[in-house]
């Protein structure tokens, strides 16, 4: 095959676009026993935050007719284990780490990025910021443009390496939010976390889950995801993109690269098929090559500029009949 994954995001390069999304292969250690995580183009780690977390009441999880819901609740070790033992684990292991940090006020992001700013070998940052703000009466920074700014501002002033910001669907207006935080100085963007959804248990009367609603994941919120890789590419066509959301298949990888990503991170289907990576890669690569395509880079947000398909001159062989049987 005539193909190279090759990748570059931000101006740092990676063996191939295919990405582990954060919270679901958590620091790699256990997804590595079937995938190996050198092969990726990265390891988006589970969102670290800067204390230990125990996370949500359980139920966590609940599987719906169409996607899986969660309320992990960043649980996690805090970044001084992250830092002794998680991340020298990838470092040593040779793969790419993408550091997903979370936290509950702009100066615990601050913290954060300082904590990582002397260490070598941290590709990106990725700032998850779909969490409660305790400074705002909770509401999640990703939801209002100034908090998603303020955080991204602080961690790409304490920063060496490019900050993708990871942004929520659950706005009114997402190219509004990608535009504060690229002004803030975000380098990129990881579109999309989880819908924040709900499931009932009819035997019990009560929500499924221990914290009442979670965030909705899987091939239910591809078309969301696709969406807002879409608007956003249209309206910052040179901020690479993360896209994530659904993505099970090289075909779903390359939707994602058409509507405007440069690259894809996988979270839910991992749960299913941990081995499914490399198979999406492969897959990835079969279907450049059947286009004609040498590297991703050249399908990037091109279903924005494809001339729509134009039938052939003649009659419409289903004739009139067909169209007045239709109504
Ligand atoms: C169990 C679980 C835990 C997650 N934890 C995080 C997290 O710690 N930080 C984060 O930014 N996103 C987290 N996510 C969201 C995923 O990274 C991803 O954005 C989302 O699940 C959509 O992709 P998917 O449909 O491929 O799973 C989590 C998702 C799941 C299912």
């Amino acid at each position: 095959m005539a193909v190279d994954l090759t990748t570059v995001l931000a101006g740092v390069e990676f063996a191939n676009p295919v990405f582990t999304a954060s919270g679901c292969a958590a620091a790699g250690q256990e997804l590595d026993t079937f995938t190996d995580v050198t092969t990726l183009g990265g390891v988006v780690t589970k969102s670290v935050m800067r204390l230990p977390r125990a996370g949500r009441p359980t139920p966590r999880m609940a599987e719906t007719a169409s996607g899986m819901l969660n309320s992990i609740g960043l649980q996690g070790p805090g970044i001084e284990a992250f830092l002794a033992n998680d991340l020298p684990w990838l470092l040593e292991r040779g793969a790419r780490p993408v550091v997903s940090i979370a936290g509950s006020s702009v100066q615990e992001y601050t913290e954060l990025a300082q904590a990582l700013r002397d260490v070598d070998g941290v590709a990106l940052i990725e700032v998850n910021i779909s969490c409660p703000n305790v400074e705002d009466r909770g509401h999640v920074f990703a939801c209002h443009p100034a908090s998603a700014a303020a955080v991204v501002s602080a961690v790409r002033r304490n920063s060496r390496v490019p900050v993708f910001a990871k942004l929520s669907p659950d706005v009114t207006d997402i190219v509004g939010i990608a535009e504060a935080v690229l002004t803030a100085g975000a380098n990129g963007l990881s579109l999309i976390n989880t819908m924040l959804g709900l499931a009932i248990d009819p035997g019990s009367l009560r929500p499924v889950l221990g914290a009442v609603t979670g965030g909705l994941s899987g091939p239910a919120i591809k078309p969301v995801a696709l969406r807002c890789v879409w608007q956003v590419h249209a309206a910052f066509p040179d901020v690479p993109i993360f896209g994530i959301g659904g993505v099970r298949t090289g075909t779903d990888a390359l939707e994602f690269l058409l509507a405007g990503a440069s690259a894809v991170q996988v979270g839910t289907a991992l749960f299913g098929d941990p081995t499914a990576l490399p198979r999406i890669m492969d897959e990835l690569g079969t279907a450049l090559d059947e286009r004609g395509l040498t590297r991703p880079g050249e399908i990037v947000g091109r279903a924005h500029r494809s001339p729509l398909f134009v039938a052939p001159e003649g009659p419409d062989p289903l004739g009139d009949a067909s169209l007045r049987a239709a109504g």
